[in-house]
């Protein structure tokens, strides 16, 4: 089978680092049976200096009629504000109805504060809360003042289907557990995150929705767990045990702040991949941004982008490709000889690459 992958490299390091994720696509062996083809698409700032958008519609077009998956580098935001200039990555999530960013979040090794090893993922509704983005201003009565107020939509549609694919996953997780032996004890468990002691009527729509779509069968029968936490707990024990989790499902907002708290569990922003999911779409897209205090250098680490690329097969239904790059990555920091700066070592981009490629 050929997949057609769009390749977006974006601005900055996204430049260094997605060339990086063609390499591994090409380098996966023979026997797996899978072939890739690419296509190089523009976005970002430097696209928009250029031609006037940072999204072209040359670039949605191309992904939604040839392209299976895509890889999306980082993009530089403008530092002042930007007539006509948005974010592509938000656009693109739109456009191609992403409903779902997902960001696992795993530790190299035991440290000091987490001797159990990390291994969680965070599924994060993409498409609605407070990002409908619905906000007014207006004066307050009396003159005391302004008032500013912001929608929270909530919708039992998009909360159903991110619970079904946190409950996918959590079913996947769990097979790969079993088929690689690993992390023995642990279960499959989907925490549905919200704060419905206080937004009785948003967040416990999404409790209740989220809930009911988990207690089916099909989950119930794999053996998922439901479990739930008010989000300011949540917090609180994902920093104090974070081994304890498996899979998390959060609104929109809780989820973009607890995935970004969650990398800072397992160190340099250089590791954590990310994918934005729809339903027989996914685009992988390392969690840092363009990196310009070391553009150009050759020393930003690839292995986010790697990860991604294996998020992306996951999501293509590519497990075994996905397991192989998983397993190279982790060979490479394991043995931590050859580790970007960012790591405490002091490999190029490029020979840490190549000493993941050896290793599929
Ligand atoms: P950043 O993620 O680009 O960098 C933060 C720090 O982490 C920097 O010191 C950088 O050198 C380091 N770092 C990030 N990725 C690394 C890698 N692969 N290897 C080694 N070190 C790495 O965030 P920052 O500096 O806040 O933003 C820079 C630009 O990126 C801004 O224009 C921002 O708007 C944009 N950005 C874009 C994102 C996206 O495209 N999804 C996400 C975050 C920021
Ligand atoms: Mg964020």
């Amino acid at each position: 089978r050929t997949l057609r992958i769009g390749l977006i490299p974006g601005d900055g390091i996204g430049r260094e680092v997605i060339p990086a994720g063609r390499r591994i696509l090409e380098a996966l062996p023979a026997s797996l049976g899978l072939k890739f083809s690419f296509v190089d698409l523009d976005a970002g700032f430097e696209t928009f200096k250029r031609t006037g958008v940072a999204l072209p519609d040359k670039t949605v077009e191309t992904l939604k009629q040839e392209c299976d998956g895509a890889l999306f580098g980082a993009v530089s935001s403008p530092t002042t504000p930007t007539k006509g200039y948005s974010s592509p990555i938000v656009a693109l999530r739109k456009r191609l109805d992403l409903y779902a960013n997902v960001r696992p979040v795993k530790s190299v090794a035991p440290s000091a504060c987490f001797p159990d090893p990390i291994d969680l993922v965070i599924v994060r509704e993409n498409t609605e809360d407070l990002y409908v983005k619905e906000e007014r201003t207006y004066d307050a009565p009396n003159g005391q003042g302004k008032i500013a107020e912001a929608i929270k939509r909530i919708s039992e549609r998009a909360s159903s289907r991110i619970a079904i694919m946190a409950g996918e996953i959590a079913i996947r997780r769990q097979r790969v557990r079993e088929s690689t032996g690993g992390a023995a004890g642990k279960k499959a468990m989907v925490t549905i995150t919200h704060k419905s002691n206080v937004l009785s009527q948003t967040d416990g729509l999404f409790r209740a929705t989220a809930r009911a779509a988990l207690e089916q069968a099909r989950f119930r029968d794999a053996g998922v767990i439901i479990d739930e936490q008010i989000v300011d707990s949540m917090v609180y024990k994902l920093f104090r045990q974070p081994s304890d989790y498996d899979v998390i499902v959060a609104p929109n907002l809780y989820g973009d702040i607890l995935s970004d708290g969650a990398a800072a569990l397992v160190g340099s922003l250089g590791l954590v991949p990310s994918a934005n999911v729809g339903d027989g779409f996914a685009i992988g897209e390392p969690c840092h941004g363009s990196a310009p205090d070391i553009q150009g250098r050759g020393i930003a680490n690839p292995i986010a982008t790697l990860r991604s690329v294996a998020l992306m097969l996951e999501f293509l239904e590519q497990e075994e490709a996905a397991a192989r790059i998983y397993q190279a990555v982790d060979g490479n920091l394991a043995e931590g000889k050859l580790l970007s700066p960012d790591m405490g070592g002091q490999a190029k981009t490029d020979e840490v690459v190549e000493d993941i490629l050896r290793r599929l």
